[in-house]
C-alpha cells in the first residue's frame, strides 16, 4: 500500500479511480484502512464498492437490507459518484518532462455500484444504475472522454476465457455504447487486462481496462501474488494505459507494458 501510494503521488495525476473490492470481509478496520490509503493520495478519489465490500453471508440480516452500510459510512454515500476534469476553464499544466505528455484533456468520469447483497460474487446493475449511466453523461458535449467505473464486469473478454460477468450486463453495455462511453475501468478479476470491446460489428468500440488487483495478495491468471495497476493518460488524440506492475526486489511499482489507443 505504502509503494502504490508513493507511486502515484510521485506523478502528476487528476485523479486516482478505485474500482473496488476496497476490504476482504467489510470490517470496520478493513475500511478504515482502506480509508487511510484513499486519504494518503495527493490527488482525489473516485471509488466505488466491489462484492467483498457487502456484509458477510453470517451477517445475513445487514447483508440483505442494508448491504453497503460500513462503506457508505466508512468510504463514501455516494454510491454513483461523478466528477469533471480538464475542460475549457482547466489551467493548463506544464508537460512532463519525462514523456512529453500533455495532459488536461476534458474529462467526465461515472461510476456505479454493482455489488448488492443477494448476489454471491457476480454482481448485479439495476435500472437505477443504467439511469445512472445515462444521467452522467447526457448533458456532455460531444468530443469530451467519457468513463464508465464498475466493479464487476460488464462484456465478455475474450482473451480470459470464463470470467465472471454482472447480472444486467448486457444493457448496462448497450447504454453505455448508446451513451458514447470511451473507457469503461473495471476491478474483481485479479487479472490486468485491457480490450477493445464493441456492442455490435461496426460499432465504435469501447477500451475496457480490467485492473489487475493492487493490494491484494489474492493474484489470478498464475500470478498469485501479483500487484498492478494502470496509470491513464488522456490527450487530446490518443489515451495511453500504462500497466504498472509491483516489483518485489525494489518494492517499487514499475511500468511493465503500455499501450496506446486513438481517440
Ligand atoms: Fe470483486
Amino acid at each position: 500500500m505504502e509503494a502504490l501510494v508513493r507511486d502515484i503521488n510521485e506523478s502528476i495525476v487528476d485523479l486516482v479511480v478505485v474500482s473496488g473490492d476496497l476490504t476482504q470481509r467489510a470490517f470496520g478496520h478493513q475500511f478504515r484502512a482502506a480509508r487511510r490509503m484513499l486519504e494518503a493520495f495527493d490527488a482525489p478519489t473516485l471509488v466505488v464498492p466491489g462484492n467483498h465490500d457487502v456484509f458477510p453471508w453470517w451477517r445475513l440480516g445487514s447483508r440483505l437490507f442494508d448491504p453497503l452500510r460500513r462503506y457508505k459510512r466508512l468510504i463514501t454515500a455516494d454510491l454513483a459518484p461523478r466528477l469533471e476534469l480538464g475542460g475549457p476553464e482547466a489551467e493548463v499544466r506544464p508537460e512532463t518532462s519525462s514523456d512529453k505528455i500533455q495532459p488536461a484533456a476534458h474529462v467526465v468520469v461515472q461510476g456505479i455500484n454493482s455489488a448488492f447483497g443477494w448476489t454471491i460474487q457476480g454482481g448485479r446493475i439495476t435500472k437505477k444504475e443504467l439511469s445512472q449511466i445515462r444521467e452522467g453523461f447526457s448533458d456532455v458535449p460531444k468530443g469530451v472522454f467519457r468513463v464508465l467505473v464498475v466493479h464487476h464486469h460488464l462484456a465478455e473478454l475474450e482473451l480470459l476465457g470464463d470470467h465472471d460477468l454482472s447480472k444486467g450486463a448486457h444493457d448496462a453495455f448497450r447504454t453505455a455504447h448508446e451513451m458514447e462511453v470511451d473507457l469503461i475501468l473495471s476491478g474483481h478479476l485479479h487479472i490486468s487486462h485491457v480490450a477493445h470491446v464493441s456492442i455490435h460489428e461496426g460499432a465504435k468500440p469501447i477500451i475496457v481496462a480490467t485492473s489487475g488487483t493492487s493490494t491484494s495478495s489474492r493474484g489470478r491468471g498464475g500470478e498469485p501474488a501479483a500487484n498492478y495497476f494502470n496509470r491513464i493518460v488522456i490527450m487530446s488524440d490518443q489515451i495511453l494505459i500504462e500497466e504498472r506492475k509491483y516489483d518485489l526486489i525494489s518494492e517499487t511499482f514499475q511500468k511493465n507494458h503500455e499501450l496506446y489507443f486513438t481517440r
